[in-house]
């Protein structure tokens, strides 16, 4: 049977919630990630260090004997100098979120200006910032363009910043990484296999909405082409958000999209139908451990070549493609 191994899988964005939702999800995505990087859009925020140290806590419960990092996150607000130093050591970066772009982000950043002071104090402390790179004030397939501006400037006011696009969604974005030395980017799984016609083409979909939406078939090939060479700044992100079954079909449809326990086997299905098996394991991997210069726990997943048959629910929690049929399988 054709196998195919990765080593210490990494998933740079993704949503682990808190209760009862965090002991479903965490650890799902433990059993085959070495690492994630753990937003910090709860209800409160994560936004001091007793909150990030208790959150961590809660989630290395939750992974049990799982081998995974949980790389921490901190919600953009205002911090001083003396805070941002004692955190250092616990976090691997901090998260802007335009005020009011998404789910739980009504305490985010009302301008970039507003946070500039510490920006500056993150760049002198070599703290990396994650942006969700929206306006949410254009028209939503317009949202990320509109926010390339910002990337501009703070890629310019912020030169020894690194800066992290969150799942990127236009072919924009992909170019702009080759434009500035600081910028780099995560990418979902979805944002490489659809487009908004898979959303709402047809019968609408609510499994798939998230935010960013998905954007046009242009877009998607700029950001499959990407991935498939292994763009050296280009990291897998999920963004995997689990939201429960009657958050999603009902009218007010959260966004968010679950695809941590499926989103390995079906990137190795699409990057074998591609032809680039042999780029998978700098995207799911390599890239991220050399742009966030980070240590990881050493682990292997192996894939085998035999059908898998997407679960309906996870718990409450229905994943992107439930019921189909993939063509790999992990192994044990
Ligand atoms: C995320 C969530 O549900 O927390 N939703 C989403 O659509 N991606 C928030 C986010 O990352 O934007
Ligand atoms: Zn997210």
């Amino acid at each position: 049977m054709t196998e195919f191994t990765l080593k210490s899988p990494l998933d740079m964005h993704i949503h682990f919630r808190e209760g009862d939702m965090l002991k479903l999800v965490a650890p799902l995505s433990a059993a085959s990630f070495a690492g994630g990087v753990i937003m910090p859009n709860l209800v409160p925020p994560v936004d001091s260090i007793e909150r990030l140290v208790s959150y961590q806590n809660d989630i290395s419960d939750a992974i049990s004997s799982h081998e995974f990092e949980p790389f921490m996150t901190l919600f953009l607000k205002e911090y001083s100098l003396e805070l941002l130093k004692s955190a250092k050591d616990k976090i691997i970066g901090i998260k802007l979120y335009p005020e009011g772009a998404t789910t739980n982000s009504e305490g985010g950043v009302a301008s970039i200006e507003a946070a500039k002071e510490t920006l500056q104090i993150m760049s002198d402390l070599e703290i990396p910032l994650l942006v969700h790179g929206e306006n949410p004030d254009a028209f939503v397939m317009d949202r990320e363009k509109d926010f390339l501006k910002q990337y501009h400037e703070l890629a310019t006011e912020f030169p020894k910043l690194k800066i992290v696009m969150e799942h990127i969604t236009t072919a924009e974005a992909v170019a702009l990484l080759d434009e500035y030395e600081n910028l780099y980017a995560t990418v979902t799984l979805q944002h490489l296999l659809i487009t908004l016609d898979d959303v709402a083409g047809g019968l609408l979909n609510p499994h798939l909405f998230c935010k960013p939406i998905a954007k046009r078939p242009e877009d998607r090939d700029a950001l499959l082409n990407a991935a498939l060479t292994a763009h050296p700044k280009l990291m897998f992100g999920s963004d995997s958000a689990p939201h429960p079954l009657h958050k999603k079909e009902c009218c007010g449809c959260a966004a968010g999209v679950f695809t941590a326990p499926i989103a390995l086997q079906i990137l190795v299905e699409l990057f074998e139908k591609h032809d680039a098996l042999d780029k998978l394991q700098d995207f799911i991997s390599d890239n991220a451990i050399r742009n966030y210069e980070i240590d990881v726990p050493d682990t292997t997943v192996n894939f085998v070549k035999k059908e898998f048959v997407i679960p309906d629910k996870y718990g409450d929690v229905v994943p992107m493609y439930a019921g189909q049929t993939i063509a790999w399988s992990i192994d044990g």
